[in-house]
């Protein structure tokens, strides 16, 4: 049976994670870190940080935050245990400490765990292939009213989608208000809202003239990240050392 260390346990997504795994048979949460060590009612053990775990695991899954990424890092590459990153809003010098990781350990990534939202990236980047030339895009995203990064790390990878299918390089705007000036057809807009409980819902405009194509998904709950994650963690513990995605699993 895999054992699975969490990171982030006491947080929304490592709870759901909790429950999701406690229904399979092929994997068990042996440990979780986080910065509020409280026990839990489930017995499940909790340690403060990773230079503080006691227990080891076969893969690592973190939905935490990124100012845990060095200790997490450290820890994995020490001991040779893969990690499945699902923790979004990294800065670029957090993205370099990743990817040298990635060459001595398996370091799954994927800012959307749900098969919806990755089979929703394929069909932006055909979109845009196709109507890239003569529709403007714009991405909006809703999420609850504690998310900490905007946009979220799944509106910056649809983008990056789109930019795929596209023949040029576009320019992301953010916000519109000290512009004063036309939409540049190059342009992606970038939208986020936030509030109340919504889980995810992320839609992309194609503007033509006279015509309008939005595609969209919307997460109705956090156990498709969970199902996801667990999934993505029991493929990933087998793994050479290297980067892998959703895509990768998918195929
Ligand atoms: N990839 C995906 O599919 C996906 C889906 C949902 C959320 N997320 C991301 O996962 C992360 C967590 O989301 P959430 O909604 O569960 O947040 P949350 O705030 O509910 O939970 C985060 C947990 O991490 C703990 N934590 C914070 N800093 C830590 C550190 N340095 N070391 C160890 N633990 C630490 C907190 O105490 C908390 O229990 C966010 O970055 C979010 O954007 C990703």
């Amino acid at each position: 049976m895999l054992k699975v260390i969490l990171s982030g346990i006491h947080g929304r997504m490592g709870n759901a994670i909790v429950n999701i795994a406690a229904e399979r048979a092929d994997l068990q949460i042996a440990a979780g870190v986080d910065l509020v060590d409280a026990p839990r009612a489930d017995g499940i053990p909790v340690f403060a940080s990773f230079a503080e775990l006691a227990v080891s695991g076969d893969v690592i899954i973190d939905f935490s935050n990124p100012s845990g990424l060095a200790a997490m890092l450290d820890y994995a590459v020490r001991t040779n245990t893969p990690v499945v990153l699902a923790t979004t809003g990294y800065s670029p010098e957090q993205e370099t400490m990743i990817a040298a990781a990635a060459q001595t350990v398996a370091v799954f990534r994927s800012a959307n765990m749900s098969i919806g939202v990755n089979v929703l990236s394929q069909l932006a980047e055909t979109a845009a292939r196709l109507l890239g030339n003569d529709f403007d895009v714009e991405i909006v995203e809703a999420h609850h009213n504690r998310k900490l990064d905007a946009p979220s790390g799944t509106a910056k990878s649809l983008a990056k989608a789109v930019e795929r299918g596209l023949d040029f390089t576009p320019e992301y705007v953010y916000e519109r208000e000290s512009r004063r000036q036309q939409r540049d057809h190059k342009e992606i807009g970038m939208h986020a809202i936030r509030g109340g409980t919504i889980v995810g819902e992320h839609e992309i405009i194609f503007a033509g003239r006279d015509e309008i194509i939005t595609i969209s998904h919307s997460a109705r709950s956090r156990d498709i990240f969970a199902v996801g994650a667990l999934n993505a963690a029991a493929f990933l513990a087998d793994k050479e050392s290297g980067m892998y995605s959703m895509a990768d699993m998918l195929k």
